[in-house]
């Protein structure tokens, strides 16, 4: 039995069968655990299941001699150090795929939300501010039959491509591996929505020069992470009418401060990094972390795994 650190209480009964075969201790609070109690926590553990919100660094890396096992529960693993794990032979789960369809839904949800101004209009109907129906009252953009550059195609990308097809819009796209320039699809598109991971090359990827280059009709939408956008150049941006407007899922710093001076910017709406957020995509995600974790301890190749160099490195 392995004693197995988990930085969060998970929705459905995953950790029921984590806790069946190891020794698992969960951080109980909603909020993460603070550094200095996931360090402690974590220090003689040999599996530790983190969330996005949990820096997994190499110092932190370091300081489990035991670990064998991290089992990240999010697709995303820019929050762990991969290649000092990787040093340390220690493969890093995620959770790829169970989400695709549910970010992809929230992506529509939030072009929708912003160019056709819903948070808005019920803002206006609760102020008690309706007076009523008008011809030019709170008019928007369409999505149907609109542009839209889809930065980032993998899974999440491609599937909010499909369901834009239903739109009738045109769907361009870049990506590492191909599509058109970035510079190409910033300035045709009527929407542009950011589906890449968070990597050096990503880091402030829509800066001023980007926001610059989109049309002053345009929105911007990221479900990804919020660091790829650069966030003052953004309120810069919507303060000046550069754009039309922008929903964000995913923000810098996250959580977003109620007084950061992004939230003063008009046409924006900001969500609580919700993409992935259904009952039946979190249950199938603490399914695949538990999994991994499972697989990891048990010596097995985990069934879906960020550094799987780790396994080479072994064979050889
Ligand atoms: C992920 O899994 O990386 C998502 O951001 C969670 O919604």
């Amino acid at each position: 039995m392995a004693r197995v650190y988990v930085t969060r209480s998970l929705p459905g009964t995953a950790l029921e069968r984590l806790a069946a075969a190891h020794d698992t201790e969960v951080w109980p609070a909603r909020v993460p655990p603070p550094r200095a109690e996931l360090a402690e926590h974590a220090r003689d553990a040999e599996g530790l299941l983190s969330l996005l919100t949990d820096p997994v660094d190499a110092e932190l890396i370091a300081g489990c001699p035991r670990l064998q096992v991290i089992s990240n529960y999010a697709v995303g693993v820019d929050n762990v150090d991969l290649p000092a794990a990787t040093a340390r032979s220690i493969p890093v789960g995620n959770t790829p795929g169970v989400l695709t369809d549910s970010t992809a839904d929230l992506t529509i949800a939030l072009m929708l939300g912003i160019s056709r101004r819903i948070v808005e209009g019920d803002a206006l109907v609760r102020a008690g501010a309706w007076v009523t129906w008008e011809p030019g009252l709170l008019l928007g953009y369409d999505l149907h039959g609109a542009t839209v550059g889809v930065i980032g195609f993998g899974r999440i990308g491609q599937a909010v491509a499909r369901r834009l097809e239903g739109f009738g819009c045109e769907v361009l796209h870049t990506s590492r591996s191909g599509g058109i320039e970035l510079g190409e699809l910033l300035e045709r598109s009527d929407f542009v929505t950011v589906h890449t991971p968070l990597t050096e090359e990503t880091r402030g990827l829509i800066g001023t020069e980007a926001l610059r280059r989109m049309k002053p009709t345009a929105y911007l939408v990221n479900t990804a992470r919020g660091p790829i956008v650069d966030s003052d150049a953004l309120r810069t941006a919507l303060e000046q009418d550069e754009i039309a407007g922008a929903a964000l899922d995913v923000t810098d710093p996250e959580p977003l401060p109620a007084d950061h001076p992004l939230l003063g910017a008009p046409n924006l709406v900001v969500i609580p990094h919700l993409g992935s957020a259904t009952h039946a995509t979190r249950e199938r995600m603490a399914d695949m972390a538990v999994d991994n974790m499972l697989a990891g301890l048990d010596g097995e190749r985990m069934p879906y795994c960020a550094n799987p160099d780790v396994y080479e490195a072994r064979r050889a």
